[in-house]
């Protein structure tokens, strides 16, 4: 089946990541709302704010989700030093989920490449 893609984005960055990936494979890409209802299982991908913290709508959506979702990626910014895309590490630590990515932005072409073949693997 193919990878499906639950998505967190306050500024458009890992919005636009994950269109880049959807243009490439046609995969289907979901943003978290506030009253977002999911039953199929997929893979997050979100942000890091407030010097290393999970967004506040991906806390919400783990909290109420978590058993569907089976990797975690997160976007930051490197000038963060080593709070850098920590959301993927803290929520990996939470929820016992392997981490994917942690890039930087909207991401370059090669972490779109990446992400892409790292789903593909059959995870
Ligand atoms: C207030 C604020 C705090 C941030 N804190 C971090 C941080 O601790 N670590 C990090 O890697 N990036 C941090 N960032 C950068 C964002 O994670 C990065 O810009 C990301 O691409 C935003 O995703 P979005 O555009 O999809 O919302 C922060 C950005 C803002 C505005």
């Amino acid at each position: 089946m193919a990878p499906l893609i639950y998505y967190d984005s306050k500024t458009g960055n890992v919005e636009r990541f994950v269109n880049k990936i959807k243009v490439v494979t046609g995969w289907d890409i979901v943003r978290i709302t506030d009253d977002l209802e999911i039953k199929k299982p997929g893979h997050l991908v979100t942000y890091t704010t407030q010097i290393g913290e999970v967004p506040e709508r991906t806390v919400d959506f783990l909290k109420r989700h978590a058993k569907y979702i089976m990797t975690v990626s997160s976007s930051g910014n490197r000038n963060w030093g080593a709070n850098f895309a920590k959301a993927a590490e803290k929520i990996a630590a939470a929820y016992h989920l392997p981490i994917l990515l942690q890039f930087e932005l909207s991401g370059t072409q090669p972490d779109v490449q990446k992400l892409i073949h790292l789903l593909n693997q059959d995870i």
